[in-house]
């Protein structure tokens, strides 16, 4: 059974050639991604994920998310890109709002703002607190820095020996700076495995040791992406919803839409929408090539992109996600005088209001000529957060094999560093500037 339901009315209308004329295609590029041979097939690690983990390696991370629980109240993960957006998409898409959690997660070194870390320096200052350091090449600036700093701060509370069994280093198994460190002080190690990059690690210690910590149920995000590999694992188009997205936006943007922008109606959904911003703007977005994404929540970005998006240039498509059944929901009260006009409404539960408003949005896009696709997932759960981790994932690498890009580097990343560290005076980069 789909757990994933996309409804492309909207988008096949546009289209002057249906996604399933490329069926022929899909199976070659299925094969390739399957049979490991297209390019970056180094880094397919994360296709057999959902079954092939270690999992002494798992048995492990639900221990240190015990131990982290049980000694500490926040929990600091440190990573930039892929070593931190799948674990925060997690934690928002399964928060409770205003609910506060016996341990709360704060992020760190996914920028490089002093007064967000002394202010962090000063709130960790009267709570008992852990680090999990997450970066796989082990050499990233950013977490770098931020690891050196948080770390003085756990030994200047806990002394050297103790901060040692407050640390978690999340890391490469064989190489790295951060492997060094942790090596060299005996930190809890645990592995991104070779084969697995960044943007596609959600699924191994990287989300799923801070997941844990936060109490989320990970048997369930396994679970459900489990269920996503069975579903995904033959190219047939009128059976893979992951495929069918991504040959549909491919064809949007051969047709000149070359903007994605990923809209919900759910503020659950906003860090959803970082991470697939960075899984598909990484994975596609070379050689000049690759759609633009962008994201949007709606209502509020209704009263301030909607603007563009209804009247703009036209050169958007959407990607709609909506969320079927929510599990708590608040009804409008009658009121006698009426004064505000609502009693039209007295009854409804806000999710009838708001799936009019995504109704009443997607006809509104679709008359200004941009496109929608529809994802309609069931609920916030764990189970679902892992469906649709694996669905994105699959259809993102279906996506840049379509555009013939290889989506497991990311080589321009690499040019804003080399000036970075030339005007920071570092070693071997002297001749940078000049
Ligand atoms: O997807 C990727 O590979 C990148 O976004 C990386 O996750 C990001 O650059 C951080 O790298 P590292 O984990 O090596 O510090």
């Amino acid at each position: 059974m789909a757990h994933i339901n996309i409804e492309l009315k909207d988008a096949r209308s546009f289209l002057n050639v249906q996604p399933e004329s490329l069926q022929s295609k899909v199976n070659d590029l299925h094969n390739m991604i399957h049979n490991k041979s297209g390019k970056g097939n180094d880094y397919l690690g994360w296709l057999d994920l959902p079954y092939q983990y270690d999992k002494d390696e798992y048995n492990r991370i639900l221990k240190a998310a015990k131990k982290i629980q049980k000694d500490s109240q926040v929990l600091v993960v440190i990573g930039i890109g892929g070593s931190y957006l799948g674990a925060k998409a997690g934690l928002e898409f399964l928060a409770e709002p205003f609910v506060k959690n016996n341990l709360e997660i704060i992020f760190a070194g996914h920028q490089m703002s002093g007064h967000y870390l002394s202010n962090l320096l000063d709130y960790l200052k009267d709570k008992d607190f852990s680090v999990n350091v997450i970066s796989k090449s082990g050499t990233t600036t950013e977490p770098a820095i931020a690891f050196r700093i948080l770390k003085k701060a756990l030994e200047e509370k806990y002394g050297v020996e103790q901060a040692k069994s407050r640390i978690y280093a999340t890391t490469d198994a064989k190489r790295g700076a951060l492997f060094t460190v942790a090596k060299e002080n005996g930190y809890e190690m645990f592995v991104i495995p070779d084969d697995v990059g960044g943007r596609y690690s959600v699924l191994t210690a990287v989300g799923l040791l801070p997941l844990a910590a936060a109490n989320i149920d990970t048997n369930q995000i396994l679970k459900g992406a489990q269920d996503a590999y069975d579903r995904f694992n033959h190219p047939d188009l009128s059976q893979n919803e992951a495929y069918l997205y991504a040959v549909t936006r491919y064809l949007l943007y051969k047709q000149g839409k070359k903007i994605e922008m990923l809209v919900g109606y759910e503020p659950n959904l906003l860090y959803l929408n970082e991470w697939w911003k960075q899984l598909y703007g990484e994975s596609e977005g070379k050689d000049n090539k690759g759609i633009f994404v962008a994201s949007a929540g709606f209502s509020t970005d209704l009263h301030s992109l909607g603007q563009y998006i209804q009247e703009g240039e036209r050169h958007l498509f959407e990607t709609v996600i909506q969320v079927v059944n929510p599990t708590k929901d608040v009804f409008i009260p009658e009121e006698k005088n009426d004064l505000d006009e609502l009693n039209y409404l007295k009854g409804k539960p806000l999710s009838y209001v708001n799936l009019q408003a995504l109704k009443g949005t997607m006809m509104a896009h679709k008359d200004g000529l941009v496109p929608n696709m529809l994802l309609q997932i069931p609920r916030f759960d764990a189970y679902t957060f892992g469906y649709l981790v694996y669905f994105f994932e699959k259809a993102c690498a279906l996506s840049a094999y379509l555009i013939d890009v290889n989506p497991f580097n990311q080589p321009g990343v690499e040019a804003y560093k080399k000036n970075m560290f030339a005007l920071l005076g570092k070693k071997g980069y002297e001749n940078i500037l000049k």
